[in-house]
C-alpha cells in the first residue's frame, strides 16, 4: 500500500531525501494465487497419502488440465523452464549452433551453452521486440541446427516466417514461452507451435507452481522421449535407456498449478484492468511508449513494459528506475544489458553488440512495472503519479541528481 501520497517539489522524491512512497516493497512479479483453502485441502490430501514426487496424482492431474486448457497433445511438467528448455534442446538432438535473441532471460543462452551448442544472437525487431525474421537468415551457418524463438511479453514471435525459414533450411524451431502461457497466435494457443514450445511456472510468472516448467508438443515421438529424459532416462523400475536428468515436477507444484488454473480468469481480469489504467493514467506523456497487445488474441496481460525515450523526457531510463525504486517501487530493467553482454558470451564473443543494434537500443529504453493481483488500483495511481511528476520536473531532478553525481566523485 501507499503510504505517502502527493510529492510537491522534487525534495519531496525519496532519492532526494523525501519520505518514500510505498512502506513495502512494490515488486514487478509478485505472484498471482489462486484458492488458499482448494489449495490447502489438495495439501491435505497429498500430505495423507505420502506422495510427493515422481509423477503422483496431481502431477498427472496437472499434465491432463494442462493439455486440455492449450489444445495440444503433450504437455509434460518438469520441475522449471529452464530445464523444460535443456530437454527439449537434448530431445531435438540439437548441435553445433542455434539462433536465439539476446534480448531476453538469460536462460535460452544458457540451456544451449550448458549442451556446449554455441548460441548465436540475432537482432529483434523494435516493433515486436521478438526475433527479427529478416536477420535470420544472415546468421545461418553449415552448424546451424535450430532457431528458439521467445514470445517476448506473451506477444508471439512472427511464427510463419520463423516456421518457413525454418523449414527452408532444414532446422529445428523451439519456442521459449516463458511468458506466454495464456496467450494465443491467429487463435491457436501458444504450445502448438515449432517441434516443441516451453513454458515458466516460476514464481513471478502470470501463472505459477513455485518453480516449474512444461515442455509442450505434437510430437509423440519426442514427448516420449523427454518424459523418459526428465526421470533419469528409466524405462520402468530398473532399466535406464538414455543419459537423463531429474526434471521431475513435485506434488505441491502440480496442486499449486491446479488450483491456480481454476482462478486464470479472474487474474487475466486483473491484469487487464491493471494494464488499462496504466495506459490510461500515462497516455499522453510524449517519451514513453506502452508495449501494446493484439486484441485479436488471447493475452495474459502480465508485462507492463514502457520504452523511454530519454531525449523527449529529458530523464534516461536509468534515471526513473532510480526514482522509482528510491520510492519502492521496485521497476525492472528487462531486458538489460541483453545476454551477448553477460558472461560467458561477452568474453567469447565482444563484438557481437556490431550485429545487435536494435537489440542495444531497447536493452537501455525499456522499463517494466508492478502488475499482478498482488497491485492494486490506488498502487498504480501511485506509480503512474510518481512518473508523471519526475516527467514534469524532468530538467530540475536532471540537475540534482548531477550534483549528486558530482558530490560522490
Ligand atoms: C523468457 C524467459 N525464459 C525462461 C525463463 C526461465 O524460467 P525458469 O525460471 O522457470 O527456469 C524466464 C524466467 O524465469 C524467462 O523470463
Amino acid at each position: 500500500m501507499p503510504s505517502h501520497t502527493a510529492k510537491s517539489k522534487i525534495t519531496d522524491l525519496a532519492l532526494l531525501a523525501g519520505p518514500a512512497a510505498f512502506s513495502e516493497p512494490l515488486h514487478v512479479g509478485r505472484p498471482s494465487v489462486g484458492d488458499r483453502e482448494r489449495f490447502l485441502e489438495r495439501v491435505n490430501d497429498m500430505w495423507d497419502r505420502r506422495w510427493f514426487s515422481n509423477n503422483g496424482p496431481y502431477v498427472r492431474e496437472f499434465e491432463d488440465k494442462l493439455r486440455g486448457f492449450l489444445g495440444v497433445k503433450h504437455c509434460i511438467p518438469v520441475c522449471n523452464g529452464t530445464i523444460a528448455m535443456e530437454l527439449a534442446i537434448r530431445a531435438l538432438d540439437l548441435k553445433g549452433e542455434v539462433i536465439v535473441p539476446s534480448f531476453t532471460f538469460i536462460s535460452a543462452a544458457h540451456a544451449l551453452q550448458w549442451q556446449e551448442i554455441t548460441p548465436v544472437f540475432c537482432d529483434i525487431d523494435p516493433k515486436t521486440h521478438n526475433l527479427d525474421p529478416q536477420k535470420i537468415e544472415a546468421m545461418i551457418t553449415p552448424r546451424t541446427t535450430a532457431i528458439v524463438g521467445v514470445h517476448t511479453w506473451g506477444r508471439p514471435c512472427e511464427v510463419d516466417a520463423l516456421t518457413r525459414i525454418a523449414r527452408r533450411n532444414d532446422l529445428r524451431l523451439l519456442f521459449d514461452a516463458a511468458h506466454a502461457f495464456g496467450c494465443s497466435h491467429q487463435g491457436r494457443a501458444i504450445a502448438n507451435f515449432g517441434d516443441a514450445e516451453v513454458f515458466s511456472f516460476h514464481a513471478t510468472k502470470f501463472f505459477n507452481t513455485f518453480e516449474g516448467g512444461a515442455v509442450a508438443t505434437n510430437d509423440d515421438e519426442l514427448a516420449a522421449k523427454i518424459r523418459l529424459m526428465k526421470n533419469f532416462g528409466f524405462q520402468g523400475n530398473d532399466n535406464v535407456i538414455y543419459i537423463g536428468t531429474n526434471g521431475k515436477m513435485t506434488e505441491i507444484s502440480a496442486i499449486m498449478g491446479l488450483t491456480g488454473l481454476e482462478s486464470l480468469d479472474q487474474i487475466i481480469q486483473v491484469n487487464r484492468q491493471n494494464y488499462d489504467l496504466y495506459r490510461e493514467l500515462l497516455s499522453g506523456c510524449s517519451g514513453l511508449t506502452m508495449v501494446t497487445y493484439d486484441a485479436r488474441e488471447r493475452c495474459n496481460f502480465q508485462y507492463i513494459v514502457f520504452e523511454v525515450d530519454e531525449s523527449a523526457i529529458g530523464l534516461t531510463r536509468d534515471d526513473l528506475v532510480q526514482l522509482l525504486t528510491a520510492e519502492n517501487i521496485l521497476a525492472r530493467r528487462y531486458f538489460f544489458p541483453g545476454c551477448h553482454r553477460m558472461q560467458p558470451y561477452r568474453s567469447f564473443f565482444p563484438h557481437a553488440g556490431l550485429l545487435l543494434p536494435e537489440t542495444e537500443r531497447l536493452a537501455g529504453r525499456v522499463m517494466s512495472l508492478p502488475n499482478g493481483t498482488a497491485v492494486g488500483a490506488a498502487d498504480i495511481q501511485q506509480v503512474c503519479g510518481l512518473v508523471r511528476f519526475a516527467i514534469d520536473h524532468a530538467a530540475e531532478i536532471r540537475a540534482a541528481l548531477q550534483t549528486r553525481e558530482l558530490a560522490l566523485k
